[in-house]
């Protein structure tokens, strides 16, 4: 009875507060919901057994009962002024019961009860809490489990400013998440004040969880596993101990910025969890700030961009080695017990032989159309590792630059930020993540991603390093006839003393070859843009040859190893761009060919790794920081260039596919995937780099590699980013007409391609057929591309992704010579129609192809 008359009072208490007219707010008139109890259900204004509340022979009208272990967490938002309570055993454990009761603000102790057991009278407690805005209340259970410990909170009141604002009970841990549309990374902070995440795929748990789920554990203090951050102090202690502080939000249009701040309990370094979120995209962008503000300088041995948890069961993990000319080799598997490495320790061009890019997939092998998959991509062009920790009940996986010789040191003051993680999340298979990752590549990872991209001759594959002024201009009144837009000259246009004539010289040396082009550069751009076509240039800035004027006069300016032979690749040395000389001399050799007039798209290549990673610049105690070090160069390079020439156009290349990824992408706007330019390699190629590069990207030139035939090759390469390699001077009229016919089709459907919707149809690896179709954003028109690689029959192609209800023309482009008209030649279908019975192409042999336009 007494119950219900106080019950009254509260509501009034309440009111009153919420009114302005008073202070006190009873915590029994709080939603107590939200207070977890190791036994039975907490209760207001009663014990826990529903007696009334007593301790020690004192009955309490007002007040909790509760159970260890119990928490409740109050937002007091920074306008309380004091918690005051009694606290003990309730009577109704007897001569049973020990617990402790803690008072914290914002995850600081402040006050703790020491042990009470049963019969102990109550404690009086009274913490100030002003500029909390957090308020815990926690009963432990002594040390001696948990029975008979009904704990009171009795005559429990927190006293605010003023009546305005109330108190608010919140969930009993504080989760942090970090959302798109359909996935979240929930991070809960522990009772010990850490930070931990649910494992991906998992709702967020109502415990502290076990310390092997910490997020973004840091080693030498308890966690035992590969940790992701590992620090030496200035005074030498190699512990790492981060407590949650906060976290800010922050919107920008589409995108939403999430920083969660952790700070060393011992030590003033602060590590910031960066995040930003592209909630349509279900993209997840994440880095790491590391900031030292202790008295002297630190060291990172470790310092990963993410370190996310994944549940174990079912867990595959799809990645892509390789080597030059044969990129992008996938492999999945399960993850077993133990860690399971993906890295480069070659500091430049360090893709060679695996990709920063994976993806682990929750429910088993991954699939196109269904299941939870979760691309990962390092922006990263040097030395990487991704580590997939398995340890039996989680794995971690752990991303970031190799820590692999690459100690960083960090003064006071200074702030370390980690490359980019880009995460792609999606419910539905691999192809639903491929679409956001490539309209978030379109709209964040490319430059100029809405910008269509031209039909492209290279000479490289055509006269290699022969060639003069001439031969070029002669290639260019075929090129104009079937129809390219842009001519890129390769490599062979430099050296005076040391002619470019091979790879073995001239490197280095960037003033036009006086034999070859005796007027430089420009002519060769103007009679390209008196052809309506434009022009572009193939440069390596970062590499010298021994034999060049350049390496005579600055034998010190290459990364080397002292008292070591030089080590050649390709004849040539990597120029050491952490030394400022360097770094001036590459950008005016940059600045100077991108500053010819007529010149509007450029390669970069890069066609050696580190194999002997010394600088003469770098001080001795400094030398592991050439790794990072030179890739910040050479990106304030990049950035440099695109800033400063926002209309030249740029291909990332590196003797094929050696640097791919977002890091160096932003400043570019396509990349060389392989020199394999086999289109019977390409097929399964492209594919691969489409699960996290848009085909607008993913430079696709047709060639003589691997002898094919030429329209099966032209409409390989159709398929991605559009070029040609083909001295057009020796080819036949029938194949010129092919290549006119592609380009002009390519023409017709490149919007579609490069702006639409992938959707892979039918795996080409180890198949007699792989097909794929794109889709406009708005779905009028689609594109669907067939490629038959070996004999088989014209079974029908089923594309996805169309409307409908929506009519569409069905027409081949660019048939083969003498091949039949497929079936629906210029007959119109319903979306729906097409896609449940497909579209029965004009290939059945091996190693022909088909295009076929979808169009209102
Ligand atoms: C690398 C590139 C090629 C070509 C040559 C020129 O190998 O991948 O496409 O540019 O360099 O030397």
């Amino acid at each position: 009875m007494r119950f219900f008359a106080y019950a009254g009072v509260v509501a009034l208490g309440w009111l009153g507060a919420a009114t302005g007219l008073g202070g006190d707010v009873p915590l029994a008139s709080l939603d107590l919901k939200q207070m977890t109890a190791g036994w039975s259900v907490t209760k207001a204004n009663a014990g826990i057994n529903g007696t009334p509340l007593r301790i020690a022979g004192h009955t309490y009208n007002q007040g909790v009962g509760t159970h260890a272990a119990s928490r409740l967490r109050v937002q007091v938002y920074g306008k309380a002024q004091k918690f005051t309570a009694q606290v003990g055993i309730d009577e109704s454990a007897g001569k049973n019961g020990s617990a402790e009761f803690i008072v914290q603000g914002d995850g600081v102790v402040l006050w703790r009860s020491g042990l009470l057991k049963g019969g102990d009278p109550a404690k009086a407690v009274s913490v100030d809490l002003a500029g909390v805005k957090f308020l815990t209340l926690l009963v432990e259970d002594g040390g001696d489990g948990s029975s008979h410990d009904h704990a009171d909170w009795a005559d429990a009141v927190i006293t605010m400013n003023d009546g305005v604002i109330a108190p608010v009970a919140v969930a009993p841990y504080e989760v942090v998440p970090v959302q798109t549309k359909s996935f979240a990374l929930n991070f809960q902070v522990g009772d010990d004040g850490r930070l931990y995440q649910t494992q991906v795929g998992t709702p967020a748990k109502s415990a502290t969880p076990p310390r092997p789920e910490e997020a973004y554990p840091q080693a030498g203090d308890g966690y035992i596993w590969e940790p992701a951050l590992q620090v030496v102090h200035a005074d030498g202690n190699t512990s790492t101990t981060l407590k949650y502080q906060g976290v800010m939000r922050a919107s920008t249009g589409a995108q939403e910025r999430v920083s969660i701040q952790l700070r060393d309990a011992a030590y003033p370094l602060d590590v910031i969890l960066n995040f930003r979120l592209h909630a349509e995209r279900d993209v997840i962008e994440q880095w790491v700030e590391i900031r030292n503000h202790e008295n002297g300088e630190i060291t990172l041995e470790r310092m990963a961009s993410a370190a996310l948890l994944f549940a174990p069961q079912n867990l595959y993990l799809t990645h892509f080695s390789g080597d030059w000319a044969a990129e992008m080799q996938p492999t999945t598997e399960r993850l077993t017990p133990g860690t399971k490495i993906l890295d480069s320790k070659i500091g430049v061009r360090a893709h060679q032989f695996g990709n920063p890019s994976f993806v682990l997939s929750l429910d088993g092998p991954p699939l196109e159309n269904s299941g939870r998959v979760l691309a990962g991509s390092l922006a990263w062009s040097g030395s990487f590792q991704c580590a997939f920790d398995h340890q039996g009940g989680q794995v971690r996986a752990l991303c970031g630059v190799n820590p692999f010789a690459s100690a960083y040191h960090l003064k006071p003051g200074e702030i370390f930020t980690t490359p980019t993680m880009i995460w792609a999340w999606s419910t539905n298979g691999l192809g639903n993540m491929s679409r956001h990752l490539h309209a978030w590549a379109r709209e964040n990872g490319l430059r100029d991603g809405h910008e269509p991209r031209a039909v492209l001759l290279n000479n490289w594959e055509a006269t290699g390093f022969d060639f003069d002024f001439k031969r070029i201009v002669g290639l260019y009144d075929p090129a104009k006839a079937i129809g390219t837009e842009l001519f890129l000259l390769d490599d062979g246009w430099f050296g005076n003393k040391y002619p470019r004539v091979d790879d073995r010289a001239g490197l280095g040396d960037w003033a036009p070859n006086r034999q070859r082009l005796p007027d430089g550069l420009a002519p060769l751009a103007t009679e390209a843009i008196q052809r309506g076509m434009r022009f572009g240039i193939w440069i390596e800035p970062e590499m010298v040859n021994p034999k060049s004027e350049l390496f005579e006069q600055h034998p010190d300016w290459v990364i080397r190893q002292p008292k070591r032979e030089l080590e050649l690749q390709r004849t040539q040395l990597t120029l050491d761009l952490t030394r400022p000389e360097v770094q001036a001399f590459e950008w005016d050799l940059i600045k100077n060919i991108l500053s010819v007039p007529g010149i509007t798209y450029a390669k970069w290549d890069c066609n050696r790794y580190l194999t002997q990673p010394g600088s003469p610049y770098l001080a001795a105690n400094r030398q592991s920081h050439l790794w990072i070090d030179y890739m910040r160069a050479l990106y304030a390079l990049m950035e440099k260039t695109a800033k400063e020439f926002p209309k030249t156009e740029l291909m990332l290349c590196s003797g094929g596919g050696g640097r791919v990824d977002y890091g160096a992408l932003k400043y570019f706007h396509e990349f060389w995937p392989s020199d394999n330019t086999d289109p019977v390699v390409r097929v399964p190629m492209q594919w691969d780099y489409s699960y996290f590069f848009p085909p607008l990207a993913i430079a696709s030139h047709v060639t003589h590699w691997g002898n094919r035939p030429l329209h099966f090759a032209c409409t390989v390469a159709m398929s991605a980013r559009f070029g040609m390699d083909l001295d057009l001077v020796k080819l036949s009229s029938e194949d010129r007409a092919i290549c006119a016919g592609a380009i002009q089709a390519y023409k017709q459907i490149r919007e579609v391609t490069q702006q639409g919707n992938l959707y892979r149809l039918e795996r080409p690896h180890d198949a007699v057929r792989g097909a794929l179709n794109f889709v406009s954003q708005d779905r009028a028109r689609a594109v669907v591309f067939a490629f038959q690689l070996k004999d088989g029959v014209a079974l029908p192609v089923k594309p996805q992704g169309l409307d409908p209800n929506r009519q569409y023309t069905v027409r081949e482009l660019n048939r083969a010579p003498g091949r039949a008209a497929i079936p629906l030649e210029g007959k119109k279908r319903s979306g729906a129609e097409l896609m449940r019975e497909g579209v029965v192409p004009s290939c059945a042999k091996a190693l022909t192809a088909c295009v076929v336009e979808l169009a209102p």
